[in-house]
C-alpha cells in the first residue's frame, strides 16, 4: 500500500486527485488536509477512510505517509513541495510547478538533495490524443512543422475575480500561468521540447481589473470578490522563436469574442493537425490532387488523470523518472518566466538568459 496524504482538498483534489487514488487497490488515502476543514471532514465522511487535519506539517511529520498530493494553490507548492521532500516524502504537485521560475529552481534543487519523485500535473501527457500526435510529429507525417498557433481565448471565464486566482502574489500570473501552462506543455511535448531562443510576450490586465464592473454570465471558482485584488493579465500574447517552429500564444480568460476559442494548430509543410483542447483532433492536408480532412485517426483514450496518477504510483515504486518530472516542465517554466519579463521591458529577450537549465 501506498499512503498518501492530499495537501489542499479544493476542486481539482475533490474531481480528480482523490476518485482517481481511491479507485485504486495499492493506494490509501491517509490525510485529507485543508485550511478549510469541513472540506477535509467531507472527504474522509465521503470515503470513509483517512484523518482529517488543517495543518499540512502533521501530514508531513507522520513517517507512515510516503506520498503527498499538493492541491492547494499556487503560491504554497514550492514551499510545500520542498518540505515534504525534505521530510522523505515523494510529491505529485498541481500544475503550475510554482509561481516563478526561481521557485521551480529551488524545487529542483531539493529534489536533486533528496532524490525524491517530484512529478508535475502536466495531464495532458496523458491524453490520448496528444500523444496520438506526439507520435504523428515523431514519424514526419506532418513533414517541418514550421508553426503552432494556441488559442486558448474564453469570452467571460474569469476564475474567482478578486480571489486567489486573479492575485499575483498567491497565484504567479493569470491566464498565461493558469490556462496557457497546460497549452505549452502539450506543444513542447509534442514538438519535442525544441530550444528556444527569443521570447515576446505582452500582458494585459483589462476586463477584469475594475472588479465592479465586470460583466459575466457564470464564473468558475468565484463568486467575485469586490474588495479583493485583480493584479494578472487576463489576456497574453505571445511569440516565441525556437530552434524548430515558432509558436504564437493568444489567450485570455475574458475576451469581446463571439465563443470560446481553445485550440492548437500544428502547421506542418505536408499536413496540419488541429487539436481542440481537452477533444479529439483533425488532420488536415492534400493528396493525389485533392484536399483532405481526416477525423478517424484511432487512439486509445483512457481517462488522463487516472493515468496521471498511475504513472505518479509507478514512479513511487520503481523510482524512475516520470514524463511528468519536475524536469520535464523547466523549458515551459523558463518560457513563462520569459514571456512575463519580456512585457514586463517591453521587449522581446533572449532565452540563454534563462539558460542555466
Ligand atoms: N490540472 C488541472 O487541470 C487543474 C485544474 C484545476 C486546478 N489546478 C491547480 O490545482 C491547484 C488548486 O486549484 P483548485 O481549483 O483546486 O483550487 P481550490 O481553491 O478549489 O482548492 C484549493 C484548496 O487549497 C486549500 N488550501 C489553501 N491553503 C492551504 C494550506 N496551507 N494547507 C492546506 N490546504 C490549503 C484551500 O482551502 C482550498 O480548499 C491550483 O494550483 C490550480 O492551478 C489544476
Amino acid at each position: 500500500m501506498v499512503r498518501v496524504g492530499i495537501i489542499g482538498c479544493g476542486n481539482i483534489a475533490r474531481s480528480a486527485h482523490i476518485p482517481a487514488y481511491m479507485a485504486r487497490h495499492d493506494v490509501t488515502c491517509s490525510h485529507f488536509c485543508d485550511i478549510r476543514p469541513e472540506r477535509a471532514q467531507d472527504m474522509v465522511a465521503r470515503y470513509g477512510t483517512g484523518k482529517a487535519t488543517v495543518a499540512y506539517r502533521e501530514v508531513l511529520a507522520d513517517p507512515e505517509v510516503d506520498a503527498v498530493s499538493i492541491c492547494t494553490p499556487n503560491h504554497l507548492h514550492a514551499a510545500i513541495a520542498i518540505e515534504a521532500m525534505r521530510a522523505g516524502k515523494d510529491v505529485l504537485c498541481e500544475k503550475p510547478a510554482a509561481r516563478t521560475l526561481d521557485e521551480v529552481l529551488a524545487m529542483r534543487r531539493t529534489r536533486r538533495e533528496t532524490g525524491r519523485v517530484l512529478n508535475i500535473g502536466v495531464v495532458n501527457r496523458f491524453n490520448g490524443a496528444v500523444r496520438k500526435i506526439r507520435d504523428l510529429i515523431a514519424e514526419n507525417a506532418l513533414g517541418q512543422v514550421y508553426h503552432v498557433y494556441v488559442s486558448f481565448r474564453a469570452r467571460r471565464s474569469i476564475p474567482g475575480l478578486g480571489g486567489d486566482f486573479t492575485n499575483r502574489s498567491v497565484a504567479g500570473g493569470g491566464v498565461l500561468i493558469d490556462w496557457g501552462v497546460h497549452f505549452l506543455d502539450l506543444v513542447m511535448f509534442c514538438c519535442g521540447d525544441p530550444m528556444p531562443v527569443t521570447v515576446s510576450g505582452k500582458a494585459y490586465c483589462m476586463l477584469g481589473r475594475n472588479i465592479g464592473e465586470y460583466v459575466y454570465n457564470s464564473m468558475w471558482a468565484g463568486p467575485p470578490d469586490p474588495a479583493g485584488v485583480c493584479d494578472v493579465e487576463d489576456c497574453i500574447s505571445g511569440f516565441i522563436r525556437t530552434e524548430g517552429p515558432t509558436v504564437s500564444l493568444n489567450g485570455a480568460w475574458a475576451q469581446n469574442i463571439g465563443t470560446d476559442e481553445m485550440f492548437v494548430d500544428f502547421l506542418g509543410d505536408r499536413a496540419g493537425i488541429r487539436l481542440q483542447y481537452g477533444k479529439g483532433f483533425t488532420l488536415y492536408g492534400a493528396r493525389d490532387g485533392r484536399l483532405f480532412d481526416d477525423s478517424s485517426i484511432h487512439y486509445g483514450n483512457p481517462p488522463m488523470f487516472d493515468e496521471e496518477i498511475e504513472d505518479f504510483v509507478h514512479s513511487i515504486r520503481t523510482r524512475s523518472k516520470s514524463v511528468a518530472d519536475l524536469d520535464t516542465v523547466l523549458r515551459s517554466a523558463a518560457i513563462i518566466q520569459a514571456l512575463y519579463d519580456s512585457s514586463d521591458r517591453g521587449q522581446e529577450v533572449r532565452f540563454e538568459e534563462y539558460d542555466a537549465l
